[in-house]
C-alpha cells in the first residue's frame, strides 16, 4: 500500500498525508452516521463535556465508562451562564467516543476494511487492533481547543506503538482549527503519561521535564475532506479553537500493537478489535 518513500516520510517526520484517500461517498457515510447519533441523543441525559484545558486531571464517569460504548461529549461552550445550550445540540457536541468502531455498522464496516490494517501494518504495527474510535466535530465558533500532547500518553504500551488514524471528514484548514504538529517531532520524548488509578480517580503524571514547542513554529496540516493523516504516538500535536463558521468533522482511529504490554494504568479498558 505504501510506498518506499512514505514509508520514510513517516520515519522522518512523526507523520504522513494520504491526500484525498477516500471518496465522497465514503465520507459522507460516516457523516450521516455520526449526525445520525446525534439526532438520537437526548441532550438532557449528560452534561458532559470534553476539555483537554481543565479536565485532564478529573475525567468524569460518563468518560470512563464510554470505552465500550457510544456517546456524546459537549463542546466547554456550548452552555450559557444557567447551563442552557446556547445552540441546537447538533451545534454543540465536540465528540463521540469511544466504541463506534464496534457498535455503529458504518463505522465498523469503515474501520474493517483491508486498507486500514495495510496502513498500520505498513507503517510497522504489528497484529494491529483499534483500541478507540471517536468523531470529532470540532464545531463552528465554539469548537474548543485541543492543547499540545501525544496520543501515547493515553494509550500506553511497552513498546510504545500506537498510531493514530485521522480521517478528514470535512477540509481542515487553519482558520478552522485544523491539525497542528510540531516540526521534527517524531522523535519527541514521551511527556507524559495519563493514568487511571484502581479507585477511577485520573491524572497526569509527569514522566520528562520537557517544553513543547513554541505554536509559533507548529506545522499546519492542512487537508481535504477524505485525507488520512496518519502519525505516531510521540507526535507532538494540537489544535486550535475554531472560530470560524465553518465546522471541521474528523473522525479518528486509535490503533496498537497486540504483540505489546497494553499499560493497566490506560483509561481505556475495553477489548481491542483486530485487524
Ligand atoms: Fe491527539
Amino acid at each position: 500500500m505504501l510506498s518506499v518513500e512514505q514509508k520514510q516520510l513517516y520515519e522522518n517526520q512523526g507523520y504522513l498525508v494520504l491526500p484525498e484517500l477516500f471518496n465522497a461517498n465514503q465520507i459522507s457515510a460516516l457523516k450521516t452516521a455520526a449526525m445520525r447519533i446525534v439526532d438520537e441523543f437526548d441532550p438532557e441525559s449528560t452534561r458532559s463535556i470534553f476539555s483537554t484545558e481543565n479536565a485532564d486531571t478529573n475525567r468524569d464517569q460518563y468518560f470512563l465508562t464510554s470505552d465500550d460504548k457510544v456517546r456524546c461529549f459537549f463542546e466547554e461552550d456550548a452552555f450559557n451562564a444557567d447551563g442552557e445550550l446556547c445552540q441546537e445540540k447538533q451545534l454543540s457536541i465536540n465528540k463521540i467516543g469511544h466504541a463506534l468502531h464496534m457498535l455503529v455498522p458504518e463505522f465498523k464496516q469503515f474501520a474493517s476494511a483491508d486498507i486500514i490494517k495495510q496502513i498500520a501494518m505498513d507503517l510497522g504495527v504489528e497484529s494491529p487492533e483499534i483500541r478507540q474510535s471517536m468523531y470529532i466535530f470540532k464545531q463552528p465558533k465554539i469548537g474548543g481547543v485541543v492543547r499540545w500532547h501525544q496520543d501515547a500518553t493515553y494509550f500506553y504500551t511497552s513498546p510504545l506503538s500506537v498510531v493514530t488514524f485521522w480521517f478528514a471528514i470535512e477540509d481542515a484548514t487553519l482558520e478552522n482549527g485544523c491539525l497542528q504538529v510540531a516540526p521534527d517531532g517524531a522523535n519527541f520524548p514521551l511527556k507524559e503519561q495519563f493514568k487511571r488509578y484502581p479507585d477511577d480517580t485520573t491524572g497526569l503524571e509527569q514522566l520528562e521535564d520537557i517544553e513543547w514547542p513554541d505554536e509559533s513554529v507548529a506545522t499546519p496540516v492542512e487537508v481535504k475532506a477524505g485525507s488520512l493523516v496518519v502519525f505516531n504516538g510521540v507526535l507532538p500535536h494540537f489544535s486550535a479553537a475554531n472560530r470560524s463558521a465553518k465546522s471541521r468533522h474528523a473522525f479518528t482511529l486509535h490503533i496498537t500493537s497486540a504483540n505489546t504490554h497494553y499499560s493497566e494504568f490506560n483509561w481505556l479498558k475495553a477489548a481491542p478489535l483486530s485487524l
